[in-house]
């Protein structure tokens, strides 16, 4: 895939594109809005399916991963147990005049960045979402929305172990919403209140953890690179000591350098056997696996890696933003790769006339069944090409009044420009082969 073109240098720009073509939509926009809560729009839902499903299938069709779809609303013991309701906090300052609210290890002095007036002592505050469970509010009732998906899989490490006939190693993988009661929250869609994660846990045998996790990680650097993302925009970052989450023996975060600087994009951890081995504490259930081979009993480790749907579509959408040319010039395009674009291949009749509607419209109902197509008959052919070149339409078919008789489209590149006429019984074949070798 080509790179030329001037990369995204203003997150603003992708906020209006992505309003402008139906990618992300603010939340209750007509009341307001909501602070930090995000809908996907026609393309976006499409382009978060696919990245979804190309996770999905790189997950589950590993002949040792099996799949998962956990309730969100789990018992509040599994949150006792993880070390969320003791643990899963950031400390807050107030300021006792303005009454904002700040992350202490936010600010620098002990006044207000606000309005310079006096902050409270740090305390620290839960980022879990709580509700009640059944019709009376009080503390026996209370559940908590997860603020991981990965807890549901540990849960289930039994079920699925023995459900599945599986041998250690094996790994589940689920995608699911989390929530969290950020404190600040922002950048668009890169951190949220509720947001989506794609979670695979991976149970091994002690000792065996660190080669895993090498492994796991060269394969989900991988990924990105094979889902188009530029390999100078990616990276790794190893958590220092002071960084560590309190289950982790060790772990890395892929990082994708976004307009506003290199943020993380997924987090690959070894767990150990804290998970599995609190659940086994908490619920009094003995947890451990039985190895056949050795007559073993452990309790398995863990390597884990997370990554966020919404932020892997915000960086594939940093990833395929260039622009080129200048003034009326200009051309904004996605570079997606094909198999995240939203839109596929669109039909452009070269005029409205039903003439060559009609043959258009029939030639798209063969690809319908197959990949999400766009028919677009308004305004003039190069103004078209534009719009799909900015929600990333990789391949555009226009029929003119020769390919009525020489039964011939035109084919026009996204990235190259460059324009291809194919005999209309060689399309589905061309169109196959271009979306695979792209
Ligand atoms: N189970 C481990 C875990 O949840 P994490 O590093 O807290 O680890 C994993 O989160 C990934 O989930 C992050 O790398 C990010 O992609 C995504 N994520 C976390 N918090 C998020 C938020 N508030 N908004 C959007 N995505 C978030």
């Amino acid at each position: 895939m080509t790179t030329l073109g001037r990369p995204l240098d203003d997150m603003q720009k992708l906020v209006s594109l992505s309003k402008r073509r139906g990618f992300v939509f603010q939340s209750s926009e007509i009341y307001g809005g909501i602070n930090a809560c995000w809908d996907y729009g026609p393309l976006g839902v499409e382009l978060k399916l696919n990245v979804k499903k190309a996770w999905w299938d790189s997950m589950t069709r590993r002949p040792d991963i099996e799949g998962l779809d956990a309730a969100i609303l789990m018992h509040p013991l599994v949150w006792k147990a993880s070390g969320h309701v003791d643990g899963f906090t950031d400390p807050l300052v107030d300021c006792k005049k303005c009454r904002n609210r700040f992350r202490a290890d936010q600010v620098s002095s002990k006044t207000c960045p606000n309005c310079a007036g006096e902050l409270t002592e740090p305390r620290n505050f839960n980022l879990m979402f709580k509700t009640f469970m059944g019709p009376v509010e009080e503390d026996a009732s209370v559940v908590y929305l997860r603020p991981e998906t990965a807890q549901g899989i540990y849960v289930n490490f039994q079920n699925v172990q023995t459900s599945a006939r599986r041998k250690i190693p094996f790994g589940i993988a689920q995608i699911g919403k989390a929530f969290r009661n950020e404190i600040t929250p922002g950048n668009f869609i890169f951190r949220t209140r509720e947001f989506e994660q794609m979670e695979m846990q991976f149970f091994v045998k002690p000792g065996s953890d660190e080669e895993w996790m090498e492994k796991w990680k060269s394969w989900r650097h991988q990924w990105y690179l094979d889902h188009g993302f530029n390999k100078d925009n990616l990276r790794f970052h190893q958590h220092g000591p002071g960084e560590l989450a309190h289950y982790a023996k060790s772990a890395f975060d892929i990082q994708f350098k976004f307009p506003i600087g290199w943020l993380e994009l997924e987090g690959i951890h070894n767990r150990t056997n804290f998970d599995l081995g609190r659940h086994q504490e908490y619920s009094k259930k003995n947890l451990e696996y039985f190895e056949e081979s050795s007559k073993e009993k452990y309790i398995p480790f863990i390597i884990e890696t997370s990554a966020g749907c919404d932020r892997s579509l915000l960086a594939s959408l940093c990833n395929a933003y260039v622009e080129e040319g200048e003034g009326d010039d200009l051309r904004t395009v996605l570079r997606f790769h094909p198999k995240l674009a939203p839109i596929k291949i669109a039909f452009l009749p070269l005029s409205k006339k039903e003439e060559l509607s009609g043959p258009t419209m029939r030639l798209q109902e063969e690809f319908i069944q197959d990949m999400k197509t766009q028919y677009d008959d308004a305004s003039s052919i190069g103004k078209r090409y534009r719009r799909q070149d900015e929600i990333g339409t990789p391949l555009c078919v226009t029929m003119d009044f020769d390919s009525l008789n020489d039964k011939k489209v035109t084919i026009r590149h996204r990235d190259t420009m460059a324009q291809d006429r194919v005999d209309m019984t060689q399309l589905k074949d061309y169109v196959a082969q271009k979306l695979k070798n792209f």
